[in-house]
């Protein structure tokens, strides 16, 4: 039988208050909402904007063409311009390779190289720079090492067994992609509805959700489905403070519909984009290598060529309107969340008492 909760046990602090929860806490952020990585692409002003409205900003990394040590220095820049912009804590997301012999693969050994170089070197920074996020691939034995720097480990999956796997590996933090997100998803083609109470069932890791998530209606669902916080995408690349990307990119967010996405074979397996002639192009063709991807994601993103570049995006852009400011709508998504909650309870459990 259905357990119907004691309607004063619903009865939190007001609904102006902050949503505060041990992600929060162990994160040293206000609100649960995070700006996850959107690599190739530049998000350093748009991660210290997360983060200086009260989130939790990512930088992301940039793509190599094959110069690693370029892509590396790149990255480096990201993080300082990051730095330069926010006091606040920020993250870094890397997806994770791996060679033959089970060791991480040399691109993903940079970036973290260049980022635990940057840390040691700068005892801001590494106040600042406490989180990183890997993504793609299982990072085998990659958890004791950023503890051992210091560093909170969270981690990205898209299935139960991944996310039992990166718990049993003591990773601080897994985030669950559900398919419906924007760039690579994850293989399994799981949905976030369905995979996120299948995860949070399994482990006892704080878990945020990414993937379909723009406002705080969503950040709501995710709590109640028993996550700690949400980590988006596709909303905060529409925004006014992602200054860095051709204002092109978010226009055709804005025009996004219903339908109006597809998944091709990514980088990294499936990747969700745009549907026009580049991504129509892609999945016809079948053949191209990763570095025309890349070259394509930054005609979209660099030159604003939206109908020849491929956008990466999620189904969320079909509910997506507007740009944000981001100083305005990180707040205001704790604040709806937490009236959404509070008028939730109110309508079940008031309703019910009342009639
Ligand atoms: C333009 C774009 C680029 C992305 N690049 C990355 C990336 O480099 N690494 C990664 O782990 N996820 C990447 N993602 C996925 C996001 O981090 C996030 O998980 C996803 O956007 C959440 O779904 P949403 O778009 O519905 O908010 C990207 C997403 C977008 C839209």
């Amino acid at each position: 039988m259905t357990q119907i909760p004691d309607s004063t046990a619903l009865m939190g602090p007001p609904s102006s208050a902050p949503l505060q929860n041990r992600y929060t806490r162990m994160i040293g952020i206000a609100h649960p909402v995070v700006q996850e990585g959107m690599g190739p692409f530049n998000t350093a002003r748009l991660a210290a904007a997360v983060s200086n409205a009260g989130g939790l900003g990512t930088v992301s990394v940039p793509g190599t063409d094959g110069d690693l040590r370029a892509a590396g220095r790149l990255l480096r820049s990201y993080v300082d311009q990051c730095a330069q912009l926010t006091d606040g804590p920020f993250a870094v997301n890397i997806p994770v390779g791996h060679r033959k012999d089970g060791r991480i693969a040399t691109f993903s050994r940079v970036y973290l190289d260049e980022v635990l170089t940057a840390r040691r070197a700068d005892e801001k920074l590494a106040r600042q720079l406490r989180i990183i996020t890997t993504s793609a691939g299982f990072p085998h034995g990659l958890t004791d090492e950023l503890h051992s720097e210091g560093i909170i480990h969270q981690h990205k999956v898209g299935s139960t067994r991944h996310a039992i796997k990166a718990a049993e590996a003591g990773v601080d933090v897994v985030i669950a992609a559900g398919f419906e997100m924007g760039g690579h998803a994850p293989t399994s083609g799981m949905h976030s509805l369905v995979l996120l109470p299948n995860i949070i069932e399994r482990i006892d890791t704080p878990v945020l959700l990414s993937g379909g998530v723009r406002n705080g209606r969503g950040l709501a669902a995710a709590l109640c489905l028993g996550a700690d916080g949400v980590a988006l995408g596709s909303r905060f690349a529409a925004s006014t403070d992602n200054a860095d990307w051709h204002p092109a990119y978010a226009e055709a967010l804005l025009d996004a519909g219903e339908g109006s996405d597809m998944v091709i074979n990514g980088v990294f397996g499936p990747c969700r984009v745009l549907r026009n002639e580049a991504s129509e192009g892609f999945a016809a063709g079948g053949s191209a290598t990763s570095a025309e991807k890349i070259e394509a994601m930054r005609r979209a993103q660099i030159d604003g060529d939206v109908r020849h570049g491929l956008v990466l995006m999620g189904q969320v852009a079909s509910g997506i309107e507007d740009l944000i400011t981001v100083s305005d709508f990180v707040p205001r998504m704790a604040v709806e969340a937490r009236q959404i909650l509070a008028a939730t309870a109110a309508r079940q459990w008031g309703d019910r008492e009342g009639g």
